[in-house]
């Protein structure tokens, strides 16, 4: 029996990921930037064991979904090869936050699942390898192995599309008042949403001017500049929600909450607050804000009808290995 274990966290995009240039390997069209969310994670155990006789899928202590369970399976078969080993597996997976609503839930199992399983089979695989793995099983998971606020190279083929850090967790105090405003789970998931995306005639315009927003934000980020920070990560949400919108069928993840939410943020801002949304797939709204004035947004939001409950979660750290003895169950 061979066992690893190992804990990722979440990330949220300022920059968004939407459509692939290649569906099956998840290069993407455009290179992104996210914040790894800390606090927040999925730890997840992988043991190969000779006695099974077919892959084993439990998340939060139940039997994962069929559809789930073959995901797995499926990204665990991409490990198998590259160990050249055919033994089935044992996969147990925790989540400390509620799965499928805007908070990238896959993100963090895919880029846990990749340091569990590649170590598990044998395979010492650096960053950048890790980090093209993970991209595999959700291309977001890419972003959550290294450590702080990622940037995600799109590249063109398997070899350079991967993640790599463009700032340190403790560069800038940014945190995430996630404002949670539904908690079931999402219609429809992001990979058919990225399959979706060249219905709209919108996203060829997103993806074309794609790179000005990446600088630009790539920019604010390194010189900590809130303002234009907030300038475009709100407009790159808004462009991937108008694609989403006009996608044949549309896929509309907002809600009435949702907008109230919006307006509270611009409101805020326009009061001297450093507050700026964005939005996954999902309707929760992630409100950017730094230390000084977390207090202010989160009691501001708390207040806000239709807000069940507030997610507070700095700039957090890579994903890693944790020590195990015995069996993962
Ligand atoms: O990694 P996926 O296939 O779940 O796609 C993530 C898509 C968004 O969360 C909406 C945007 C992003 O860049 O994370």
């Amino acid at each position: 029996m061979m066992t690893a274990k190992a804990e990722a966290a979440p990330n949220i995009a300022f920059i968004k990921y939407w459509g692939n240039r290649v569906d099956i390997l998840r290069i993407p069209l455009n290179s992104s930037i996210s914040m790894n969310l800390g606090g927040l994670s999925t730890q997840t155990t992988v043991c190969f064991d000779d006695s099974l006789e077919t892959d084993v899928v439990n998340i939060n202590q139940q039997p994962a979904t069929a559809e789930a369970a073959r995901r797995v399976s499926e990204f665990i078969d991409i490990v198998r090869s590259l160990a050249g080993l055919t033994t089935c597996a044992k996969v147990s997976s925790w989540n400390n936050f509620p799965m499928g609503s805007g908070i990238a839930s896959s993100a963090a199992a895919f880029a846990a699942l990749s340091l569990a399983a590649s170590k598990a089979a044998g395979l010492n695989l650096d960053e950048s390898e890790l980090s093209r793995l993970a991209r595999r099983g959700s291309g977001s998971a890419c972003r959550s192995i290294p450590a702080g606020i990622v940037e995600w190279h799109a590249g063109d083929r398997d070899e350079n599309s991967f993640a790599e850090q463009l700032a340190a967790p403790e560069y800038w105090d940014l945190v995430d008042c996630l404002a949670v405003v539904n908690e079931g789970h999402k219609r429809v998931g992001s990979s058919d949403g990225h399959r979706l995306s060249y219905s709209s005639p919108l996203q060829e315009l997103r993806v074309s001017d794609s790179v000005i927003r990446f600088n630009q934000c790539r920019q604010a980020i390194l010189t900590r500049d809130f303002e234009s920070l907030a300038d475009v990560i709100e407009q790159d949400s808004n462009l991937m929600h108008s694609v989403m919108n006009t996608s044949r069928p549309e896929l509309v993840y907002w809600n009435e909450v949702t907008l109230t939410v919006i307006q509270e943020v611009i409101h805020m801002r326009k009061k001297g607050l450093e507050a700026a949304f964005t939005i996954d797939a999902g309707p929760n709204v992630h409100v950017i804000t730094v230390n000084k004035s977390l207090q202010a947004v989160k009691r501001h939001l708390e207040s806000i009808a239709g807000v069940l409950r507030i997610v507070v979660a700095p700039v957090g750290r890579e994903a890693r290995y944790i020590e195990v003895d015995g069996d993962p169950s």
